[in-house]
């Protein structure tokens, strides 16, 4: 009874371990992504690349007025606007906001719209101040604002902008594309992780 018991025990916590882990496959060291607000990083394990252990990432509240954080996704559709449905005003206006948005994701604040004009590279480093876990650089040009990882992939070191639309990193000179992070010279060997951002009512989020 006992022995069913524990097996039965191992059982549903070698499941909840397996729905812990992100589903994207893990294809090279270093790769990191963010599931289930926790970041993993891949590694090398008895000769098996594999998902290391979650770090928690700290979740800000998105914005203390629920309506700005809609406005991304619901500007492509005309219902967003309230008078747009008039059947839908008997249910709350946040119900309806984001149909687009999953529970998982969350949002984190980086900057307002006006401290990023065109022509910025801004490092926002991981800390309690940003609430990020992994350090972040923000980009706006004539391409738009972007949002790529600031942690060189060779030693962990922050790039910097080297003019020219390429991010450097000072410790051992690797070059990456700051259009998408593309590993332009080495010594790393990978380029940086690319995130998703969103910029509404004056103010620009980092989405997880
Ligand atoms: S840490 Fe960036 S090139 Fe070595």
């Amino acid at each position: 009874m006992v022995g069913l018991f524990g097996a039965a025990m191992a059982f549903i916590s070698g499941a909840a371990v397996a729905a812990d882990v992100p589903k994207l496959k893990c294809t090279r060291v270093g790769q990191t992504v963010i599931y289930r607000n926790q970041k993993f990083t891949c590694v090398k394990k008895g000769g098996k690349l594999v998902w290391g252990k979650g770090v928690p990432v700290p979740v800000k509240s998105a914005s203390p007025t629920p309506s700005p954080s809609a406005s991304p996704s619901a500007s492509a559709t005309p219902s967003a606007t309230p008078s747009a449905s008039p059947s839908a005003s008997a249910a709350s206006p946040t119900a309806t906001a984001t149909p687009t948005a999953t529970p998982t994701k969350s949002q984190i604040k980086l900057a307002n719209s006006s401290e990023i004009p065109n022509g910025t590279v801004k490092v926002f480093q991981g800390g309690r101040t940003t609430g990020l876990v992994a350090s972040i650089v923000l980009i706006r040009d004539s391409a738009g604002l972007r949002a790529l990882s600031a942690e060189c992939p060779h030693a962990g070191y922050l790039v910097q902008d080297n003019g020219g639309g390429q991010l450097i990193c000072p410790a051992h000179n690797s070059l990456f594309s700051a259009k998408d992070g593309e590993l332009l010279r080495g010594p790393s060997s990978y380029g940086l992780s690319r995130y998703v951002v969103t910029e509404s009512g004056g103010e620009i989020f980092l989405t997880l």
